[in-house]
């Protein structure tokens, strides 16, 4: 009896949420969606566990979360792996957490393939240990020509650093001749970060309590809606994520301007 219940009641939920997504889908969807995934150590913690049984439950949600994005329809998802404060981190938390990206590959590599899922990452991809930098090589390459959704992690990213490395590279140009300073342009900026080639997120999700952007896609989120929960990122589900959408579809987006009614 109980048991047809619980039965009875995960099907409402999973029927709810097939609704819910099929009447996203008949709007306007954000196009890009960036997540800060915090929250993993608090998840542990909570659990009497070691942190790193945080980080490796937050993977699976990675997994969960890339799946139902495919299946919503958007179009690129930014996560927030590892920044480039993290490495102030414990050695062995570090070191776990850049094995992470190989065991994930490792076994859900073929099935990003499979969906059509485009790899990318964005960040130091020089200075992280040859093991880590090697699997994510081979997933994007692997999967460079798949034209569905773009994955892609931001993995020892910070947004100062990536904004430092543009304008150094522009300033060189300027030195030695090939640009001149009146065509730097917000437009060439965008060209020189790490996001080129990817639209602005529309959506920024951050888990776990915290209201900041800990150094995450500063120049980029400008105009981009933001989303906070106090979920912990193992905890983030499908039903969250569409929580999110559903708030983002409801915002009046304005770029500083006034929009239909309020024109008049
Ligand atoms: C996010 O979870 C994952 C990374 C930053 C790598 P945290 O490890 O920051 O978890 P909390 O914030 O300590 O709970
Ligand atoms: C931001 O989370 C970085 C990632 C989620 C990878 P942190 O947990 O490092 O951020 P702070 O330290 O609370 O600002
Ligand atoms: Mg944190």
């Amino acid at each position: 009896m109980l048991k047809k219940l619980i039965r009875r009641k995960q099907q409402t939920i999973s029927t709810n949420l097939y609704d819910r997504k099929k009447l996203a889908q008949q709007e306007q969807l954000p196009n890009h969606i960036a997540i800060i995934m915090d929250g993993n150590g608090r998840w542990a913690k909570k659990r009497a566990l070691p942190r790193i049984a945080g980080h490796h439950e937050g993977m699976m949600t990675v997994k969960k979360i890339t799946r139902f994005a495919n299946e919503v329809g958007i179009k690129a998802l930014t996560l927030y792996a590892f920044s480039t404060e993290n490495w102030k981190r414990p050695k062995l938390e570090v070191e776990f957490l850049m094995r992470l990206p190989e065991e994930f590959l490792g076994t859900y590599l073929p099935e990003l393939i499979e969906q059509n899922v485009q790899v990318k990452m964005m960040g130091n991809l020089d200075s992280l240990p040859a093991h880590t930098k090697k699997a994510v090589v081979n997933a994007m390459e692997k999967t460079a020509a798949n034209d569905g959704l773009i994955l892609n992690f931001a993995l020892n990213y910070g947004s100062r650093d990536e904004i430092v490395q543009a304008v150094q590279q522009i300033a060189c140009e300027v030195k030695n001749g090939t640009r001149s300073a009146d065509t730097i342009s917000e437009e060439l900026l965008n060209d020189y970060l790490m996001t080129k080639g990817l639209p602005e997120p529309d959506l920024l999700i951050r888990t776990s309590g915290e209201v900041r952007l800990s150094n995450f896609m500063l120049w980029q989120l400008a105009y981009t809606e933001l989303w906070f929960t106090d979920t912990l990122w193992p905890d983030f589900d499908e039903a969250c994520l569409m929580e999110a959408i559903e708030s983002y579809q409801k915002r009046n987006r304005r770029y500083g301007g006034l929009k239909g009614e309020e024109v008049k």
